[in-house]
């Protein structure tokens, strides 16, 4: 028997949220999804959950969370890409910091009895020391998609503390894998990578190239949601595996599974991204009994060949 019976998931349209959607629906548990399909796509959500087209930041929000009255709630829902937020600050901090609060302080009111919130790891902590980062490293988000995660997690701890919400943030590495959308941020640097190559265009690396990220399998992401509902827990969350990969290295490892056979091709950096990430998850494996299974190789081969059979299809 599941903990818990129902759950709801914002951003479950989206490309971890609708892995979410799925692994809550094998464990028998009810879905409601909601999301207003501004980057998610209404074919990723499971045909057995039930589907909300709105937006966080509608005004009856309040009233369909009491309707609903899941007994969790993982927030996923966001404007993920740090380019738009630092063209367009305030539209970030809407979806990203008032969409939250809307979303916690909803939540609160509906006696949610577990609410997961997906920050990020990889836009919060400061560029000029060493990675990998505990939760322990004092933030210092340099761009508004950073700043806004972090209040929007300091948002959450007041409403565990007033309001009583239990609340679990996971602040995730970056994720990749099946579902990911084509985009132009390092977020999604390996989907955009295998996309092109596979249907034979340039990828652009932006910089030097050798900007480095924490590389983690959206399985493993889901299994850190998973854990978060499931175990008796609270609080700050990394979610990575304490490696740092830079770009032109993820661009000669999908050069290689692909076939392409491209020469680096490098254009203008990025304002707003940091140079160096990795995440010390000692925490999660201590408190959650996480830790990353697929390796990135094996991450990597199993993404390009999603992508491989999509292309195909097409
Ligand atoms: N992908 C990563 O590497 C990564 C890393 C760290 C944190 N995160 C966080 O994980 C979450 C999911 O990211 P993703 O990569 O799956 O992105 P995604 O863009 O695929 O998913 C976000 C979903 O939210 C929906 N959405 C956006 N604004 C909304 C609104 N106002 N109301 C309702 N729905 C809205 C979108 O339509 C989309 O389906 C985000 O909160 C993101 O900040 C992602």
């Amino acid at each position: 028997m599941p903990k818990y019976k129902s759950a709801l998931v914002t951003g479950g349209a989206g490309f971890i949220g609708s892995h979410i959607v799925d692994a809550l629906i094998k464990r028998r548990i009810k879905v409601y999804v909601i999301d207003d399909l501004s980057s998610g796509h209404k074919s990723n959500v499971n045909p057995n959950a039930v589907f909300y087209k709105t937006s966080v930041l509608h005004p009856g929000l309040g009233k369909l969370i009491l309707k609903i009255k899941p007994d969790v709630v993982f927030h996923l829902a966001a404007q993920i890409d740090v380019r738009c937020s630092v063209a367009d600050p305030p539209g970030d901090a809407r979806v990203n910091i008032m969409g939250t609060l809307a979303m916690a302080h909803a939540s609160a009111k509906a006696g949610v009895k577990k609410f997961v919130f997906t920050s990020s790891g990889g836009a919060i902590y400061p560029d000029d020391l060493r990675p990998p980062f505990s939760e322990k490293v004092v933030v210092d988000p340099i761009s508004p998609y950073g700043i806004a995660k972090r209040t929007a997690e300091m948002y959450l701890a007041f409403e565990h503390r007033i309001h009583g919400l239990p609340t679990v943030t996971l602040r995730l590495a970056n994720a990749y894998g099946p579902r990911q959308a084509l985009r132009g941020s390092y977020a999604g640097v390996i989907s955009l990578f295998a996309q092109k190559m596979l249907k034979g265009e340039q990828c652009v690396i932006n910089g030097t190239g050798k900007q480095t990220r924490d590389y983690v399998y959206v399985g493993d992401i889901v299994h850190a949601h998973m854990l978060a509902m499931e175990k008796n827990v609270s609080g700050i969350y990394n979610i990575g595996s304490g490696i740092e990969t830079n770009v032109n290295q993820i661009f000669q490892k999908v050069n290689r599974l692909t076939g392409a056979k491209q020469k680096e091709v490098h254009g203008a950096s990025c304002q707003g991204e940091v140079m160096r990430s990795a995440l010390d998850a000692t925490k999660a494996k201590r408190e959650l009994g996480w830790k990353q299974e697929v390796s990135l190789d094996d991450g990597l081969k199993r993404t390009v060949e999603w992508f491989r059979a999509r292309t195909a299809k097409k």
